[in-house]
């Protein structure tokens, strides 16, 4: 099989953002399908940093062997963003041509692609995959990674609920979920849980300490309540431990769990303990469903580089994968569907 854009011999891949389950699964596909269409495949380390610092390794049949049920990123990743320093910008640009790189597999969430697209615009050509644990680009049904997280969420909740019982307490877990509460609504309502908040609306203490008491008059002495990281009290501020920013300007969320829980408690008088999941829902083994989305997204973003295809984003519509211009709009938000987050209700 020989590439459709005669003037692409080598590719580089790079992983940038969070890592998330699913990642090596894309780049063993997209590696696999580019050789299959006679390229040469570069990994670039560390997201955007490996442009910025020419740090890259050959990958070959043998280096993605293996990886399929990997974790993380066997190419690391990072937050570096090229273009808030013009110099970096420009070093990106003396990268791809030192590496002789013809074109570029971005695999990463709405800051990595919002590079990418400022790239396409300076002539790059690039493809992008579309990843987030979180599940809130718009333009894809879903993206890998968040299947994995929502389990380990759902078992989380369900062993919760065995302790909860026992000791009669209330139980808040916080989960990921910054801007839009995928993982909170699909781990709730896979885990049967008794209140579900996430940042698409606001807190109600009020409203969550009523469902508590009626659950305790109905007999029930114990609740489950997940909160998404990024959901916030009626003040409006998101909860977080630290001030500093990251080079796309993102706080480090965390805490909302521990004020709530501290407040239930106040206002309830129940018992309450505080778990929050971290990272543990972006480490590990990627389920099935993300092993073969993370595939499928790697071999169609590799036959869109063999095509000539660029400017360009994997998605998952419906149960195809195509391919949706990379710009702008490709990078929106997606929040929680009200219709779902409405069903999530009936259990409270
Ligand atoms: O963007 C995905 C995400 O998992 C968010 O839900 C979370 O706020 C963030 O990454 C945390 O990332 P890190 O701790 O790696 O900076």
């Amino acid at each position: 099989m020989s590439s459709g854009d005669s003037t692409v011999r080598k590719v580089g891949i790079l992983t940038g953002g969070g890592d998330c389950p699913g990642l090596n699964p894309v780049i063993r596909a997209a590696t696999r399908r580019c050789i299959l269409g006679g390229l040469e495949v570069l990994g670039i380390k560390n997201g955007w940093a490996g442009l910025i610092h020419a740090d890259a390794v050959p990958l070959t049949l043998e280096a993605v062997s293996g990886i399929l049920p990997r974790g993380g990123t066997i190419l690391g990743t990072s937050r570096t963003n090229p273009f808030k320093r013009p110099e970096d910008a420009q070093r990106v640009q003396t990268t791809i041509r030192e590496l002789g790189l013809d074109a570029l597999i971005a695999i990463g969430g709405e800051d990595t692609l919002g590079v990418a697209v400022k790239l396409i615009k300076q002539g790059t050509k690039v493809i992008g995959v579309p990843k987030t644990i979180d599940n809130d680009l718009s333009n894809t049904d879903y993206t890998f990674g968040f299947d994995t997280a929502v389990n380990i969420a759902m078992e989380a909740i369900d062993r919760l609920h065995t302790t909860a019982e026992s000791h009669h307490r209330i139980m808040v877990v916080e989960v990921m979920g910054r801007h839009a509460g995928w993982i909170a609504t699909c781990a709730g309502l896979a885990g049967g849980a008794d209140v579900i908040l996430i940042p698409e609306e606001a807190i109600d203490l009020r409203a969550v300490c009523d469902t508590i008491k009626k659950r305790h008059l109905r007999g029930k002495g114990f609740s489950i309540v997940v909160v998404a990281e990024g959901a916030q009290f009626k003040d409006g501020a998101n909860v977080s431990k630290e001030q500093k920013l990251d080079a796309f300007g993102h706080a480090r969320l965390g805490g909302v769990g521990e004020m709530l829980g501290a407040q239930i408690e106040e206002h309830t008088g129940f018992e309450t303990r505080v778990t929050v999941l971290g990272h543990i829902q972006r480490g590990g083994s990627p389920t099935a469903f993300d092993r073969i989305l993370g595939t499928r997204f790697g071999v169609k973003a590799a036959e869109l580089v063999v095509a000539g295809q660029f400017g360009h984003m994997v998605s998952l519509q419906g149960n195809k994968i195509v391919a949706v211009p990379l710009d702008e709009r490709a990078v929106t938000m997606k929040t929680v569907d009200p219709e779902l987050y409405e069903l999530s209700k009936i259990f409270s």
